[in-house]
């Protein structure tokens, strides 16, 4: 059994700075035809000298193949002229609430339209897509369904502003996606896999540790719903998140699953097993094309249900799943 995939998209991705980016980079250009790049560097891209020279970094570190980094800037307030001229260079900026997850001290620490509402009216009328990490500072397992009610006030307030909830991991996310034209949704592989039992309720895994943390069985069936069905306003967005092992197997952990190696075969072997192949192009780049309105490299993936061993780590850093065989690989 084989399938192929035109021109993958990821439209959620860290790919880091310095020797990470060269090491991580190639896994995603080598499979992926673009990928929404995460702007949670060290210091976070705010300026369009940062952007510009993040995305040069980018392109050298995946010159060896056919590959768009489509950037995203890293959200403050910023006015209106500067959105402007910048606008060319970016597609969407990406609003952290302070302190939230992996370098984002320098987030939102109030999500209101009093403090940010400037700047998402001028992100509306530019056409800027505003990616959001949606969790509250709550009890852990609650805090994607309080960030809730922020999602409702700003898709009713900016009706023309495209708002993605970025890497969704509960059904009430899957059921307010419904409810507002503007919002639309990136699910993880991570994400369609497990649930919190398979990070916490045996032996603890570090490499399964992210945020927002895995949620309940019923929680991952809707997510599996929306993605195995292709639902038009969700697209995939991997979320993967390289951190040397030293600082996962680690007495703090930080938080992030490194899938970049392993993607498409395990969407594949999904998505097979749900008889649900052909929906696989919608949701790995389709619906993001539509979405986004970019139109990214032609390249084309093929993808064939032969056995493969998932390696037990890349130069230091343990990919989603290491060790394990799998059903699909790539031809
Ligand atoms: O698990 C995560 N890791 N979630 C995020 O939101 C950020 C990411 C990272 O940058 O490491
Ligand atoms: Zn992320």
């Amino acid at each position: 059994m084989k399938v192929q995939l035109t021109s993958p998209l990821d439209m959620h991705l860290h790919l880091r700075q310095d020797d990470m980016l060269k090491k991580v980079a190639p896994f995603s250009a080598k499979y992926f035809s673009g990928a929404l790049i995460m702007p949670n560097t060290i210091p976070p891209i705010t300026t369009k000298e940062l952007l510009l020279e993040y995305k040069k970094a980018i392109l050298d570190a995946t010159k060896d193949f056919t590959f768009t980094p489509y950037m995203s800037l890293f959200f403050q307030n910023y006015d209106k002229k500067f959105l402007q001229e910048i606008k060319n260079e970016i597609v969407s900026i990406k609003l952290y609430p302070a302190g939230i997850t992996t370098n984002s001290q320098n987030g939102v620490s109030k999500i209101d339209i009093d403090e940010i509402g400037d700047t998402l009216q001028a992100m509306s009328e530019l056409e800027i897509v505003l990616n959001i990490h949606g969790e509250s500072n709550g009890f852990v397992m609650d805090r994607e369904k309080e960030f809730l009610p922020i999602y409702e006030v700003l898709a009713q307030n900016f009706p023309k502003l495209k708002i993605v909830m970025e890497h969704i991991t509960t059904k009430e996310s899957a059921t307010l996606l419904e409810k507002y034209d503007n919002l639309y949704a990136t699910i993880t592989l991570h994400h369609l896999f497990i649930t919190l039992d398979d990070v916490a309720g045996g032996l603890l895994r570090p490499h399964l540790f992210c945020k927002p943390i895995a949620k309940r069985p019923e929680d991952k069936e809707a997510l599996l719903h929306l993605a195995l069905n292709a639902h038009p306003k969700v697209m995939f967005g991997s979320d993967s998140a390289p951190h040397p092992k030293s600082k996962k197997e680690a007495p703090g952990c930080a938080a992030g699953v490194f899938s970049a190696p392993v993607i498409l075969p395990l969407l594949a072997q999904l998505f097979e097993k749900h008889n649900k192949l052909e929906n696989l192009q919608a949701f790995i780049s389709d619906n993001a094309q539509k979405i986004y309105n970019i139109t990214p490299p032609k390249k084309v993936i093929a993808l064939e249900k032969k056995a493969m061993q998932i390696k037990n780590e890349y130069e230091g850093i343990v990919p989603f799943m290491a060790g394990e065989t799998i059903e699909w690989s790539v031809q």
